[in-house]
């Protein structure tokens, strides 16, 4: 067995200006760009409608008939982290330009998706344990069963009780939850380089919510899976994400390290996102919440598309796309007041 390497500087997956657009023209994402690194979670957040769940299903090549990938690029680069162990010798390829072929060898195996709705995911006539060792059939050498060895220990490893009695259960006869649980346990079986996680935690309660974030926090800690982790909600991209995106209809407005971005936020809408989060100390007080809506895809947007909504909004922002303010190595902002005084207030209103 070759023994895994790490090696940190070529991310799993680099995203460069991907806009995403319906098929009359309407931009739907505006040239965003991230990198995931071997075994880090990046963060994706923004209220609904942003673009998030686009930017996922174009990753997975799963985009809706009226839309398309009109510029960008998105290298996945499965080895990353590691030697490649199954001599197939998939390299770099560009997920926006691969064949038919090379997709169905990429998807399920080597990038994997958690959905935010559980059921919609599995099929209601098939039982688990066929569903959860289907990747296995496609994409391994092993038999019957060595798959079926291989399903019941990832039902174990998903926390399941009883994974004898769930390997035989419809989907139907399941809570949400362990549901939820089935899903990641199909989509880490095939050990894959990157995991998309499309708000996997929203339909859960709260409970249900911490053990699904700590099963995926385990799985991406023990395999080094790179996590593209989409949420609305900063509170729980906090508990698992080392970096964050936030995106603004369509834009990534700031992007960097989720630690200082919570300290120390620079865009007027992450701002806004953090004092919306309920907390203990906000008890019994309105929250601060950011007026306004996000607009449609249809509606017409000015070069910074939060200035409708913004507090320091000023004629220049409707005037000039906002260029890129850098903080420190990894922290960045789409803003034309984006400043340290700016930064310095959020921590000391
Ligand atoms: N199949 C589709 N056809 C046309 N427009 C679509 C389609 N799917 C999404 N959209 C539009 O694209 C934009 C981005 O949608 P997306 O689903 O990515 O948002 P999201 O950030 O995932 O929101 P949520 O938090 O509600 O899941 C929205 O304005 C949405 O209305
Ligand atoms: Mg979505």
């Amino acid at each position: 067995m070759l023994r895994e390497q790490t090696d940190n500087r070529i991310p799993v997956l680099s995203v460069e200006n991907l806009t995403i657009s319906l098929k009359d023209g309407t931009p739907v994402t505006n040239s965003i760009s991230f990198d995931i690194m071997p075994g880090e979670i990046l963060g994706l957040v923004g209220e609904s409608g942003c673009g998030k769940s686009v930017t996922a299903l174009s990753l997975m090549g799963l985009l809706a008939d009226s839309m398309e990938v009109t510029e960008g690029s998105a290298v996945f680069t499965p080895a990353a982290g590691r030697i490649a162990t199954r001599g197939d010798g998939l390299g770099s390829i560009d997920l926006f330009s691969v064949t038919p072929k090379q997709r169905s060898r990429v998807n399920g195996s080597r990038i994997a998706m958690i959905y935010q709705e559980p059921m919609s995911a599995l099929n209601p006539l098939q039982k688990i344990g066929k569903q959860v060792g289907e990747v296995l059939k496609l994409h391994s050498d092993l038999d019957d069963a060595a798959i079926r060895e291989k399903v019941l220990s990832m039902l174990e490893r998903v926390d399941l009780k009883d994974p004898e009695r769930v390997y035989g259960s419809y989907p139907h006869q399941l809570s949400g939850g362990q549901r939820q649980r089935i899903c990641i346990a199909m989509a880490a079986i095939a050990e894959p380089a990157l995991l998309v996680a499309d708000e996997p935690t929203t339909a859960l309660d709260v409970m249900t919510q911490e053990e699904i974030l700590s099963l995926i926090r385990r799985l991406n800690r023990k395999n080094g899976t790179a996590v593209l982790f989409i949420s609305h909600d900063l509170s729980v991209i906090e508990k698992i994400c080392s970096q964050v995106m936030i995106m603004y209809a369509g834009s990534a407005v700031e992007y960097g390290s989720t630690g200082d971005i919570l300290r120390m936020p620079a865009h007027p809408y992450t701002i806004g996102l953090l004092r919306s989060i309920p907390g203990p100390d906000k008890k019994g007080s309105a929250l601060d919440c950011i007026p306004g809506r996000v607009p449609s895809v249809h509606d017409p947007k000015e070069p910074c598309p939060f200035a409708p909504r913004c507090f320091m909004a000023k004629p220049v922002c409707t005037m000039r796309r906002p260029p890129r303010a850098d903080f420190e190595e990894d922290h960045h902002v789409y803003c034309h007041f984006a400043n340290e005084r700016q930064r310095s207030r959020w921590n000391s209103p």
